[in-house]
């Protein structure tokens, strides 16, 4: 019986269990995507239609698998993406994530939406970590943002540029999700039957969005959905002169999230970015776009000596991170293998999901006949 972090063995054995432990709006808001999903399904799948070819006897004892991302070494080549309202997910949220990274010296990023403050994360770990940054049109807010991220010493700004408007994602319409949650005689029972969660965010430390909330009252005072959230605050007008104008106040590394193509990874280069995330947002915005890993061999071949490239979405194993890795990502992100993790049991079920991947990642690598992550290149791959 699928009832304890225990028995989980795999990211869908955390996604079963936190589809148990969740009210069903927001286990779909996580696990949902844009449209018909397609995107969702394509990101995964790329990776199994791509497969390994393994060589032996080249003494694996001791092998390596740590690398050097936008100036700081991480054990693996995996981190924590950023990802909006972790306390909802479980009381512990964004804490329970960075103690996970922590744990492992890797990279995890907070989102604009996050749940705890930049100066709390700021204030609790030392390890690499990522503010995301959506634009907004208050450009107080944006400012606000990148002021506190100095003073908190955050490794890198990420700026998300898939999201100019909401993804069309049509299980929270059904839903009825929004930020904050609220009770309607639709979702009631699934809140009164998750008692555990009801009460915890009943009497647990009070939601809220805290990079928000001197600026906007919407979603964390007033009850909005995501969609409309970005629709409605971000700014629509922004071009690749704002991004180079964000780049000089901030001064530090700058990743650029949701790059798709090369044409947009070369402009990438010339606003001065350390770093791109391939990626369509886990399929939750323009569906029917490509997935990161179909994209990836194009966008490395152009910039790949220029740039970290970073494969972002559509994990669940650790051979789809040596598949990346195969064709030349630095390292690759994720969202939903740890979220189910975390929504399953907090810190020690994202430390689970995080360590089986990992061990997945030395197991194969081993399997592979590889040393280290050099070893990996495109003569270890064959598409069908
Ligand atoms: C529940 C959820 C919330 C997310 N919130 C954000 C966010 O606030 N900012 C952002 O840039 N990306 C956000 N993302 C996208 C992730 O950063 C990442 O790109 C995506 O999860 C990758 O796909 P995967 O879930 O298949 O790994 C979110 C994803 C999920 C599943």
């Amino acid at each position: 019986m699928l009832n304890s972090i225990k028995n989980c063995f795999n990211t869908e054995d955390f996604r079963k269990l936190a589809k148990r432990k969740l009210p069903f709006p927001v286990f779909h808001y996580i696990d949902g995507a844009a449209d018909d999903e397609v995107t969702l399904r394509r990101n995964t799948q790329a990776f199994e239609e791509v497969d390994l070819i393994p060589n032996v006897l080249k003494g694996v004892e001791n092998i390596d698998i740590s690398t050097e991302l936008m100036g700081k070494r991480i054990s693996t080549p995996l981190f924590f993406s950023p990802t909006a309202l972790q306390r909802l997910f479980h009381h512990q949220g964004e804490i329970a994530v960075g103690k996970a990274a922590q744990n492992f010296n890797t990279f995890f990023g907070i989102s604009s939406l996050a749940t705890a403050s930049i100066e709390e994360i700021g204030e609790k770990f030392s390890s690499p970590k990522i503010f995301q940054m959506y634009i907004h049109k208050d450009k107080g807010l944006n400012d606000s943002m990148i002021e506190k991220c100095k003073i908190n010493n955050f490794d890198a700004l990420a700026i998300t540029l898939d999201t100019i408007v909401g993804g069309n994602r049509e299980r929270d319409l059904r839903t009825g999700f929004t930020s904050p949650p609220k009770l309607d005689f639709n979702s009631f029972l699934s809140y009164a039957f998750h008692p555990e969660w009801t009460l915890n965010y009943l009497f647990r430390k009070k939601f809220e969005l805290p990079q928000l909330q001197d600026f906007v009252s919407e979603g964390t005072n007033i009850n909005i959905s995501v969609g409309d959230y970005f629709s409605t605050m971000l700014d629509q007008s922004i071009t690749w002169k704002d991004i180079e104008e964000i780049k000089n106040q901030w001064g530090g590394h700058l990743c650029l999230k949701g790059i798709m193509s090369v044409e947009d990874a070369k402009k990438c280069i010339d606003v001065g970015a350390t770093a791109i995330m391939i990626s369509n947002h886990g399929g939750r915005q323009l569906d029917g776009s490509r997935a990161p890993f179909d994209q990836l061999a194009e966008i490395v071949d152009a910039v790949g000596d220029k740039i970290d490239v970073i494969c972002d979405g559509g994990i669940r194993r650790g051979s789809h991170v040596l598949k990346a890795l195969s064709l030349g990502a630095k390292a690759c992100s994720g969202g939903r293998y740890y979220l189910y993790a975390l929504a399953a049991g907090g810190y020690e079920g994202t430390l689970r999901a995080f360590q089986l991947i990992q061990e997945e990642i030395i197991r194969d690598m081993k399997l592979m006949g590889c040393n280290s992550l050099k070893d990996l290149n495109k003569d270890n791959l064959r598409f069908r």
